[in-house]
C-alpha cells in the first residue's frame, strides 16, 4: 500500500510481471555485453526506479550515468520539443552505451536523445525500454531490450509519474477516468487540489 490505491483505476502490469521482466532483461543484457565495458544511462526521472532494479540481474561490471530531460511538465502530451536539463558526467566516445528508458510514447524523446548521444562518437548504443506503447511512435526507433507493450494510456508507477506523484507505486496502472479534467489548465491530481 502506497497510499495512491483511491486514484488506480486498472493495474496493467503486475509487481510479479515486473519482477519477471527484469530477471529476463537482465540475463539478456548480461549475455549480450559479456567481456563489454558497458556504461549504463539512465533517463531521470522515470527510470529510477526500473534502471535500480535491472541493474541488480545484470551480472556483469558496469558504469552508471544520468540525464535528465524535460518532456511533458504536468500535463500528458509531449510537445516534441526536448530539452537538457542534466547532462552526463561522463564521455561517452568510444563506450559501449546501453540506455535505459521508463516508457516510450511518441518516441520523441529518444529520438532526440539517441541523435544526441549519437553525436558523441560511442562504440554501440543500444535502448532498454520498460514499456512502449503499442502504435503511438511518431518516429521509427530500434529497441534493442523491451519489457512490456500496452495500449496508448497514460500510467503510473514504477517510476512513472502524474504531476511528480505516484512513482513509488509497486505496478503499473491507469488513473481513474474522474482525475483527468478537460479544463484548458493542467490537469492535478485530485490529492492536490
Ligand atoms: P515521448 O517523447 O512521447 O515518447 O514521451 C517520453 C517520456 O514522456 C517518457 O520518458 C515519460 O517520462 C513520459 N511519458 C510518456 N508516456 C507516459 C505515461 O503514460 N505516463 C507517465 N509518463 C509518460
Ligand atoms: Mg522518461
Amino acid at each position: 500500500m502506497t497510499g495512491h490505491e483511491a486514484d488506480i483505476d486498472e493495474i496493467l502490469i503486475t509487481s510479479d510481471a515486473i519482477q519477471e521482466a527484469l530477471v529476463r532483461l537482465g540475463s539478456e543484457i548480461t549475455r549480450d555485453y559479456a567481456g563489454r565495458d558497458l556504461l549504463v544511462i539512465g533517463v531521470l526521472k522515470g527510470a529510477f526506479m526500473f534502471m535500480a532494479d535491472l541493474a541488480r540481474h545484470v551480472a556483469m561490471p558496469m558504469e552508471f550515468d544520468f540525464m535528465a530531460v524535460s518532456s511533458y511538465g504536468v500535463a500528458t502530451k509531449t510537445s516534441g520539443v526536448v530539452r537538457i536539463q542534466k547532462d552526463l558526467d561522463l564521455d561517452i566516445e568510444g563506450r559501449d552505451v546501453l540506455l535505459v528508458e521508463d516508457i516510450i510514447d511518441s518516441g520523441l524523446t529518444l529520438n532526440y536523445l539517441l541523435k544526441n548521444l549519437r553525436s558523441r562518437g560511442p562504440a554501440s548504443l543500444e535502448v532498454c525500454a520498460l514499456v512502449e506503447k503499442e502504435g503511438a511512435q511518431r518516429v521509427s526507433l530500434d529497441i534493442r531490450y523491451k519489457g512490456f507493450e500496452i495500449p496508448e494510456v497514460f500510467v503510473v508507477g514504477y517510476g512513472l509519474d502524474y504531476a511528480q506523484r505516484f512513482r513509488n507505486l509497486p505496478y503499473i496502472a491507469t488513473l481513474k477516468p474522474e482525475f483527468f479534467d478537460q479544463g484548458t489548465k493542467p490537469p492535478m491530481p485530485k490529492s492536490l487540489t
